[in-house]
């Protein structure tokens, strides 16, 4: 870990399954004051929204060379297709899980796009964080002009229950970007996130005299660390050392339970309102690409923005998805709406659907349900019967549902969520 004492900055890049982001310190700050650790907070799908990852997509041109990762790159790819040039183009989503499908992985693997266009995953993978890492490099050097990239070291997140051959594989895309091998640390996400809570909570408690928040920390305290992230959730259990290490109790655990389970609730719903076969031309035909992608975002503003104590979810989907429903049915969908099974829960008001708040909270049940069962399961095993404290990180852990079933599952659980909980690995990655 030399290169932390000596390099002016470090920079992590955590690259998520859903969404990927950066911070960087600058060594000098940094030891003053921990808190001075800079995220891009501005992502941005050219609406109003601003997140602090970026969406894990990159694009390909026809002639094989990087064009955008992220919004841009679901935009670019969606308007390509609208026009019908798209063929030829390279465009990958969700490409992270397949290290971890791919157990006996060669370095020749080859990754398959939207189109069924094969690419090595090597080449998806080093352009993917080539592009993280040169959008930093200009964040940095708008601050200090002369950088230079032996300055830096970098630190990339890996999942803890990946296999040496996908780390092994990590280490050659970052190299294969412009990342030295002896200017890179490869950091456990779950670790990361655990050492995240305490040393920044620790220092932030200490500044605002929050001594309940400071005694989480104390020797021989025992907490949980719950990541829940797009695909997955990942969780650890740490005890506090008396010389303020760290002590794993319980190997890492988890399961698919991730934010993308109610993305995927959701869509299972819109196929059953308005047919399964209707859903999927809608989301094939290069026509409706543009729709499509319109459609996953207003889905995913409202699983960000929604409560338990919300009344109605109003859904606003893309005039084209009725269109395409009447124009394969003949008739109009606001007709059929009485005769299914939402017959009384859901009503149609222009382009919107006014849904009734449990079918949403429908979606949530499934995540719930199992991270709330097996934390309950890991608190029954005798050596965690001193865990007190349960951390929420990740971006799912923003979600008011989730942190409601947790409070209201472990009621005698001190429950922490800190600010943006979706950087919380990218942030902690400093202090390992
Ligand atoms: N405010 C929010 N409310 C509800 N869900 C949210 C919110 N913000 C982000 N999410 C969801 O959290 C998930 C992404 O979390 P995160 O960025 O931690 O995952 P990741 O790092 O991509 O995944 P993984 O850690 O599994 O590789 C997505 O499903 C996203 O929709
Ligand atoms: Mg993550």
């Amino acid at each position: 870990m030399s290169g932390y004492k000596t390099k002016l900055i470090v920079a992590a890049i955590d690259f998520g399954t859903t969404y990927s982001g950066y911070a960087y310190s600058f060594k000098d700050e940094y030891k003053k004051d921990p808190s001075k650790i800079f995220a891009n907070n501005s992502w941005s799908d050219g609406t109003s929204m601003r997140t602090s990852k970026a969406p894990t997509v990159i694009l390909f041109d026809n002639k094989g060379k990087f064009n955008s990762f992220g919004y841009d790159a679901e935009t670019k790819y969606a308007e390509l297709s609208e026009d019908e040039e798209h063929i030829g183009w390279k465009y990958f989503r969700c490409f992270k899980m397949k290290l971890y499908e791919k157990m006996n992985l060669r370095r020749k693997m080859m990754l398959s796009d939207d189109q069924g266009n094969r690419m090595p995953a090597l080449d998806v993978f080093s352009e993917a964080i080539k592009y993280l890492k040169d959008h930093l490099m200009k964040k940095v050097q708008s601050r200090i002009e002369d950088i230079r990239d032996t300055d830096i070291h970098w630190v990339l997140t890996v999942p803890a229950i990946w296999h040496d051959g996908a780390k092994q594989f990590m280490k050659e895309a970052a190299a294969k970007a412009g990342i030295p091998e002896d200017q890179l640390t490869l950091a456990l996400e779950p670790e990361a996130a655990a050492i995240y809570c305490k040393e920044l909570m620790v220092s932030k408690a200490k500044e605002q005299n929050e001594e309940a928040n400071l005694q989480i920390f104390d020797p021989g305290s025992q907490f949980i660390v719950l990541d829940l992230g797009g695909g997955t959730v990942d969780i650890t259990v740490h005890e506090v050392q008396s010389d303020g290490t760290l002590k794993e109790l319980h190997p890492p655990s988890g399961g698919p339970w991730g934010g993308t389970v109610v993305d995927k609730g959701i869509h299972k719903f819109l196929d059953e309102l308005f047919g399964k076969d209707v859903m999927a031309e809608f989301k094939e035909e290069s026509e409706y690409k543009v729709d499509d992608l319109d459609l996953q975002r207003t889905i995913e503003l409202k699983k960000r923005k929604f409560k338990d104590d919300e009344d109605k979810v109003k859904l606003k989907l893309p005039v084209a998805m009725y269109e395409h429903f009447e124009g394969k049915t003949s008739t109009s969908f606001a007709s059929t709406l009485p005769m299914t099974k939402f017959a009384r829960s859901v009503t149609k008001k222009k382009d919107r659907l006014i849904i009734e708040n449990d079918i949403f909270l429908q979606m949530f049940k499934n995540p719930k349900d199992c991270l709330v069962n097996h934390v309950e399961n890991m608190l029954r095993k005798p050596a965690l019967r001193k865990v007190k404290n349960i951390i929420m990180v990740g971006g799912f852990s923003e979600s008011e549902i989730m942190k409601n079933a947790v409070k209201h599952a472990f009621p005698t659980k001190k429950i922490i969520v800190p600010d943006q909980p979706e950087i919380a690995v990218v942030t902690g990655m400093y202090m390992i």
